[in-house]
């Protein structure tokens, strides 16, 4: 109920009177006045006016089901959904339980606070503290194979930069494959995790796991050379549920182009767009060592070109290699 209702103030430019909100939802006067104070209990801030009726005026930085919802605008990302004010253990995971159980495409779990949250290389992610950040599993079925399954991480990638374009006006860089950056510093880091079937070898499913650090005010010193926040580079809270919902609106334009093409090839060019270190030198680290070339961005299938000095492209994959700017991490 508090969901509708919010849905409904949310699409309402002033007042929405009490007899209104009862005939779209065919509920009570008492039960619309119920949801209209749990709402007012999680700080939603709602005027109530007699003869016109209510006024949403303004909401609480939340992802709850109710906040997202109400934002929602997708045709399936997001629309089955777990959202956790905590988490003990990692959203990837417990989307993992959900996927085994039948979960269907596009379904998401979200944390404001996520603990045990895992990262790439096998390291762990900042827990943060509530309000902080965005913790979000996305599931995906696509009908592809095991090797074009990374792809997916740069879609995401392209996703939630523009979410982030779309709620601040900052458009952040990509650094290859998949972290946000923004004047330097890393905002946002992904990590797809695939799920194989072991009698067809195709791709069961996906998780694209997305961490975005929104409105931490500041690091441990540990971090704090390579990562930022949207709140420290725009000076103020940035909220998280439309970034949210801007994000898996836009994944769900990108995923549909590259389902249909089975590659990026319409994709490369707006991808390279953001990309760091394009045109300019750049480092690899790989195992067999450091080696320098100039980065000519992606191809249609995700890897890196990179130019050697005799003019040889080589093209990298991920999860090989590290790439770095040529004086450092950007
Ligand atoms: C990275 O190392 O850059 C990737 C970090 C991915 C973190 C996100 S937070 C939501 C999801 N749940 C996890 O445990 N990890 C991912």
């Amino acid at each position: 109920m508090k969901e509708k209702i919010l849905a409904l103030l949310r699409g309402t430019d002033g007042y929405l009177s009490g007899q209104e909100i009862c005939s779209v939802l065919g509920v009570s006067r008492t039960a619309v006045w119920k949801g209209v104070h749990a709402l007012q209990d999680e700080g939603y801030e709602i005027e109530a006016v007699q003869n016109r009726g209510y006024r949403l005026v303004s909401a609480p930085d939340l992802l709850t089901e109710a906040e997202l919802r109400s934002h929602l605008h997708t045709r399936w990302a997001g629309q089955s959904m777990e959202a956790y004010d905590h988490l003990s253990y990692s959203t990837s995971l417990r989307l993992r339980q959900l996927a085994d159980e039948g979960a269907p495409h596009g379904a998401i779990v979200i944390a404001d606070v996520q603990e045990g949250g895992r990262g790439r290389r096998g390291r762990s992610w900042m827990t943060p503290p509530p309000g902080a950040a965005i913790a979000l599993s996305l599931l995906l079925r696509p009908d592809i194979p095991p090797a074009k399954a990374s792809m997916m991480t740069l879609i995401a990638a392209m996703a939630v930069r523009d979410g982030v374009e779309a709620v601040t006006g900052i458009r952040p860089q990509i650094k290859w494959p998949n972290d946000l950056i923004v004047n330097g510093r890393k905002i946002c880091g992904i990590l797809t995790e695939m799920q194989m079937s072991l009698e067809t070898e195709s791709v069961q499913y996906l998780i694209v796991g997305i961490g975005v650090n929104v409105n931490y005010e500041s690091f441990p010193e540990e971090l704090a050379e390579k990562a930022t926040s949207l709140k420290l580079e725009t000076g103020s809270r940035v909220p998280r549920a439309p970034l949210v919902t801007e994000s898996l609106a836009a994944f769900e334009d990108y995923y549909d182009i590259f389902i249909s093409d089975q590659s990026l090839v319409r994709l490369k060019e707006n991808y390279n767009s953001s990309l760091t270190g394009l045109g300019e030198e750049i480092r690899i680290l790989a195992p067999e060592g450091t080696w320098t070339g100039i980065s000519e961005g992606i191809d249609e299938d995700g890897g890196l070109c990179v130019r050697h000095e005799d003019g040889q492209i080589e093209v990298i994959r991920s999860g090989e290699v590290s790439v770095r700017g040529s004086h450092g991490y950007v």
